[in-house]
Parts: C-alpha cells; structure tokens; sequence
C-alpha cells in the first residue's frame, strides 16, 4: 500500500500581500503531483486572506460565530476548488467526510466542513480515518520555542509531546483564527496517536525530507 498523506495547506500559503499568489500555486501544484507517483495525498486547503477579509466585514454586521464560521467555510472551498484545477491529477471533494479510498496518482483536495473548527481539524480528522500522516503546511519553519517576532535566539523545536504541544495553543477558538495547529486537530492527533509534521509550506526541500524520514527544519508532534 502506498504510503498516506493528509496536507493542511494553510491558507496563508496560497496570499501574498492580500492577493492570489500564482506562482506558489503553479509550484505546490507542480510539487504534489510529483510527489503523487510514490505517495496517496490528499490536501485540505485554509481559507487565507479571502477567509480573514470576509470574516473581518461581516463581523462589523453581526457576532454570530456560526455564520462567520460559514463565511470562512465557503472562502476555503473557493481556494480548493482553485487549487484542485491548477493539479492536472486532482479531484475537489466538497464533503471531506466522503472520502472513503485514495487511489493510486490521484489527489483529492478538500476544504472546511463545519463551524467550530479549522481546516486543520479536518485534515486530522481525514488522517485518523485513512490512517494517514498529518502534514501541516504553514508560514513558519515549525513550532518555536517562543514567539520569534517578540524574541530574539527563538529556535525550532524538532520533536514534542502532543501534550506539551498544548501548553502553547490557546483554548478557545475563534472565526478566522490563525495558530501553528489548533487544539480540535491537536485531539484527534493525540486520540489516535496520529503521525504529524509541522513544516514550511514554501520550502518543498524540506516537506520532501520529512517524508522520506530525513533529518528536516520543522517539528515531529508525537
Ligand atoms: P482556516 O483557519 O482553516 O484557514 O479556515 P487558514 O487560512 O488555513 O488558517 P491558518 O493559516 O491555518 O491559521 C478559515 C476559517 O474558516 C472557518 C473558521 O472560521 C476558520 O478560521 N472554518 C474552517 C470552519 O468554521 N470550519 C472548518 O471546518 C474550516
């Protein structure tokens, strides 16, 4: 059996200064369907600036969190649904709860799913059912040992407990939120004893050593 990966792709990843930026696109999409001849994948795509600038308006009009939840939900299906056309062997899946098989050199792109959660809730949740590994493609080279635009000498950490993991996170989730991973998929990972990888979702050199098991700049959750 071909070895499973979920990626989380931070919506970040997919904006540069507030717009599209389409020559990461035309790099990830030429990356994953390399990356498709030894791997089944499957990636759930963030909502990014288009998330965040919509969240932002409609919260000037109401403070129900279900809807701008909704709001965020529907920005990560747009970026999906884009993401996907821009992989010539990708398929975009509305329901990521409908994904039942991988198959061989396919890559199925998925977005968010209910208020309440991230895109990273569901990549875990996705993992757990596939019995994937967990990869979450973000801004950052891993999870810092402190806030490295508040410190100085912060450095990565390789290799952390679920649980101490949590210590950093916050413990209440709101709309158009942005953490490294947030504490649902943090469950999940911990509940079922998931693989999960934190790396840069623009360094491909690195997302490659880390699944082929080489030493990499990011942090392993264990
Ligand atoms: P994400 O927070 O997952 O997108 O979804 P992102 O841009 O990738 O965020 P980072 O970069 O990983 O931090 C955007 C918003 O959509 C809603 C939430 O409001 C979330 O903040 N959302 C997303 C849900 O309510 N449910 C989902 O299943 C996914």
């Amino acid at each position: 059996m071909q070895k499973r990966i979920v990626f989380s792709l931070g919506g970040s990843l997919l904006y540069k200064d507030k717009t599209l930026d389409v020559n990461y696109i035309k790099r990830f999409s030429k990356f994953v369907s390399k990356l498709s001849k030894r791997f089944a994948i499957v990636v759930v795509v963030g909502g990014g600036t288009l998330a965040r600038e919509f969240i932002s308006v409609a919260r000037k009009f109401t403070k129900n969190n279900f809807l701008l939840d909704i709001i965020g939900i529907e920005a990560t299906r747009m970026n999906a649904m884009l993401l996907s056309i821009s992989i010539p062997n990708a398929e975009y899946i509305e329901n990521p709860l409908t994904l039942e098989e991988l198959s061989n050199g396919k890559i199925f792109v998925t977005a968010g799913l209910i208020p309440g959660i991230s895109t990273d809730g569901v990549a875990a949740l996705i993992a757990e059912k596939l019995g994937a590994t967990f990869v979450n493609l973000t801004n950052v080279d891993g999870l810092y040992t402190a806030d490295p635009n508040k410190f100085k000498n912060v450095e990565i950490v390789p290799k952390i407990k679920a649980k101490k993991l949590r210590e950093f996170l916050q413990p209440s989730f709101e709309p158009g939120q942005h953490f490294i991973i947030d504490n649902f998929a943090l469950n999940i990972i911990e509940r079922s004893s998931i693989r999960c990888i934190i790396v840069n979702g623009r360094k491909f050199s690195e997302i490659l050593k880390a699944l082929t098991n080489k030493r990499f700049r990011g942090t392993i959750v264990e």
